[in-house]
């Protein structure tokens, strides 16, 4: 069976290190494997307008940061679809015909549903598109037969969904659809990175987030104001490590590679953990080195996101080969879904045969 990748985020804003820590590092990895069949990356802007509905534009700038960011990192247009989610009408009618097949019930179960309506500050004024958006989240992956989704935990209960939808399915109109699985990150502290505050997650209205396009200057102030250990008031203070973000940082970035480069004084990250729990290890120091760590993975990313910004056409070109790539592909599934439930009225030619011998014998 084809190996199919399918992945996306939704353009609400520019990517964070979260983002990159958590999914884009493993989607670039995975790419570039040789492993997959095809890949599709989506810019899952009607995603977006669930519970953006009354401001389109910032959707529609953001796509074009999200793409930036796709390219920075790594994503490479001739190895992977980048897609922009709206223009595939396929995707909006597999997800009708899906809806008959979920319960509000089990909508309302859905943790990162419920967690994001708190979010929100919805209570009971949900924006039904928001509530069935783990709907239209098991169309993206199917309209692909994804078998593999490289995504953050937060979206485990999505795929989860999203198999049970293909099961039904399956069970009630034949064989079609193609049941995924998640593919997490299997560092601890790539799954979720905190914010800069040290609270669990990332967010442009927190102001906690260290962002892949970041300058060189505003991620050395973002990291000298990070949270660390609160009792770690003087250098000879025993500090904690735990709940500390600049080890949770270092945790998810830091190769071995960066001692003799940046801090050749230690051998390894849980030499200088041991140091710091003892005492006698200062903020300023980790900080500093965290400022190179994060410096020598961005810069590059930094200086591969100015090429990209001098052709803003072709950044466009490549949103819209991808996106007519996966129409194709979309709406070949889509149509095998229909002919299994029998909705192929104009492509059925034994339908009109066998009523017209119901009714002319
Ligand atoms: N829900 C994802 C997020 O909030 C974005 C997304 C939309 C997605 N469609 C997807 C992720 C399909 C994986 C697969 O980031």
């Amino acid at each position: 069976m084809a190996e199919i990748i399918l992945t996306g985020d939704r353009p609400t804003g520019k990517l964070h290190l979260g983002h990159y820590v958590g999914s884009l590092k493993q989607r670039v990895l995975l790419q570039n494997s040789g492993k997959y069949d095809e890949i599709f990356i989506m810019i899952a802007d009607a995603q977006a307008l669930t519970d953006n509905a009354d401001n389109p534009e910032k959707i529609r700038t953001n796509i074009l940061e999200v793409a930036l960011d796709y390219l920075s990192v790594g994503i490479d247009p001739d190895k992977s679809n980048i897609l922009i989610q709206s223009q595939i009408p396929a995707l909006t009618e597999l997800s009708f015909y899906y809806m008959n097949l979920v319960t509000v019930a089990r909508l309302q179960r859905n943790p990162t549903v419920k967690s994001e309506v708190e979010l929100r500050g919805f209570n009971t004024n949900v924006p039904v598109g928001f509530f069935a958006y783990p709907i239209s989240q098991a169309a993206d992956i199917t309209a692909f037969k994804a078998t593999v989704v490289p995504a953050g935990e937060d979206q485990e209960p999505m795929i989860e969904q999203t198999r049970e939808i293909v099961r039904k399915f399956n069970q009630i109109y034949g064989d079609v659809l193609v049941e995924p699985k998640i593919l997490l990150s299997d560092n601890k502290a790539c799954k979720r990175l905190p914010g800069t505050d040290g609270k669990a997650k990332m967010s442009k209205s927190l102001g906690n987030g260290i962002y892949i396009s970041d300058s060189a200057d505003t991620v050395k102030q973002k990291v000298m104001s990070m949270y660390t250990d609160p009792d770690h008031i003087r250098v000879e203070d025993p500090g904690k490590i735990e709940g500390n973000t600049v080890f949770t940082y270092l945790d998810a970035f830091c190769i071995p590679e960066d001692f003799p480069e940046f801090l050749p004084d230690y051998s390894c990250l849980d030499e200088l953990k041991d140091h710091y729990k003892k005492g006698g290890l200062g903020d300023v120091k980790i900080k500093k080195f965290l400022i190179n760590v994060l410096e020598r993975e961005l810069s590059p990313i930094r200086a591969k996101r100015s090429e990209y910004e001098k052709d803003i056409a072709g950044v466009y070109d490549i949103l819209k080969t991808g996106t007519a790539r996966a129409r194709e592909v979309a709406d070949n599934t889509l149509s095998e879904a229909k002919d299994a439930m029998k909705i192929n009225y104009f492509e059925d030619n034994a339908l009109i045969k066998s009523q017209e011998m119901l009714y002319n014998n």
